[in-house]
């Protein structure tokens, strides 16, 4: 049974890439390019149609019933962060097919196609720019762009997808460019608050707005036994400084989150003073104002390093996305389909991004969240009751359905 299928599914998928932390599936490794394997041959054996597009989106298109209806889209992600778990984003794409499998079982028809999807590398993990398949998709950001960035190796995403066993699938040919009429995506919630309220179903409100940051500090090196403390200028201890000033400004400021995820120190040895530090910086909250007063304090804290501690700081902003309100009649439907398979909903905002951001941009779009155990997510052991899973592509199901007959009725 479709719905069933999500369980094992998920858990073939949780296999690829697995080791002792968790799942390490980045765009374009051979893990991830194994994971988009199978999902072709999951849409394949079911007889849906294969395509793909440049930078690695999948697609899996069921016809509908009126020629010329533009597809509704149905879909999530397939990569994953580093020692990352197994429902983020693979949830809901696997959601996706087994949703279009349930209509086959039980011969719905939709008066437009529907394609699920998987959307190349939303979590920027390992080339720098979150959501990038989906913002490509969404014309936000030029696929030429997108493939020129490199990761911490220096390779590109151009180079990636050009490799046999981690790029573009094998004969699968590519997508004729058609907007969707309209985006849905399932995904875990990856917070506490669903659990919290004993309520199996969320639909999105809006998801955060966003802003990620390289920033590197440069100082200078010597040796670690010679040169005395108040002659040094220690990229380390200069950055280190600069991520509590970080740390400290969002928490004055409130209702913004701030996290510093990576930072290497060069030359990275025990006896030498590091010459430089590069960390990452996300920030992110439903108001722009507040990403931008830390935005403000980095760089004023930038200035006071160099005054301070005569080290050079460059900041890179590598992405800044929008708070995304969902669409109000898409929601609507959402909660509709919901309360016609006798479940219960709650409306909730997003602190996670999510590909339907982008989507969002160019079609009416809504997500629905089932629980997270513990409110626990990009970790290893993130998990989600078997029965929320399969009760979240039932509603999922039953959305698309809601969702093609408003369409309709348009
Ligand atoms: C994606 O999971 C993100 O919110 O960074
Ligand atoms: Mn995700
Ligand atoms: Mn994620």
């Amino acid at each position: 049974m479709s719905v069933n299928a999500v369980i094992p599914r998920l858990a073939e998928l949780a296999n690829i890439g697995r080791h002792e932390g968790g799942i390490d599936r980045g765009l374009a490794t051979p893990q991830e390019h194994a994971a988009r394997e199978r999902f072709a041959a999951w849409g394949r054996e079911a007889g849906y149609t294969i395509t793909q597009d440049i930078v690695g989106n999948l697609f899996a298109r069921r016809a509908g019933t009126r020629a010329g209806a533009l597809p509704i889209l149905v879909g999530s992600h397939l990569d994953t962060v580093p020692t990352g778990g197994a429902y983020d984003g693979a949830y809901g794409v696997v959601g996706a097919i087994c949703s279009l499998e349930f209509f086959d079982e039980r011969n719905t028809q939709t008066t437009h196609p529907v394609e699920a999807v998987a959307w190349a590398g939303e979590e920027g993990s390992r080339f720098p720019l979150g959501c990038l398949g989906s913002s490509v998709f969404s014309g936000i950001t030029n696929a030429q762009t997108a493939l020129v960035l490199t990761d911490m190796d220096g390779t590109s995403l151009h180079a990636a997808l050009a490799s046999t066993h981690a790029g573009l699938l094998n004969g699968v040919p590519m997508r004729e460019s058609l907007k969707p009429s309209a985006y849905l995506e399932l995904h875990v919630e990856q917070g506490p608050v669903l659990e919290r309220e004993c309520i199996p179903l969320g639909v999105v409100t809006a998801i955060a707005g966003q802003c990620r940051y390289r920033i590197t500090v440069e100082g200078e090196s010597g040796h670690a036994g010679t040169v005395p403390m108040d002659l040094r200028s220690d990229a380390l201890c200069a950055g280190a400084d600069l991520v509590l000033t970080v740390e400290s400004a969002a928490r004055t400021i409130g209702n913004v989150v701030a996290t510093i995820g990576r930072m290497t120190v060069e030359p990275g040895a025990t006896n030498v003073i590091p010459l430089r530090a590069t960390f990452s910086l996300d920030v992110r909250s439903p108001e722009a104002s507040r990403i931008r007063a830390v935005d403000a304090s980095l760089r004023d804290g930038a200035v006071r390093m160099q005054c301070d501690r005569g080290v050079r700081v460059d900041i890179e902003q590598l992405e800044a996305r929008a708070f995304a309100p969902m669409d109000a009649r898409m929601r609507q439907a959402v909660h509709r389909a919901i309360a016609s398979l006798n479940m219960q909903a709650i409306d909730l905002p997003s602190g996670a991004g999510h590909d339907a951001m982008c989507l969002s941009q160019i079609a009416p779009a809504a997500m629905i969240f089932v629980p997270s155990i513990g409110g626990r997510s990009h970790v290893g052991d993130e998990r989600t009751a078997e029965a929320d899973l399969r009760r979240g592509v039932e509603a999922l199901a039953a959305a698309i359905v809601e969702v093609d007959r408003m369409l309709e009725s348009n």
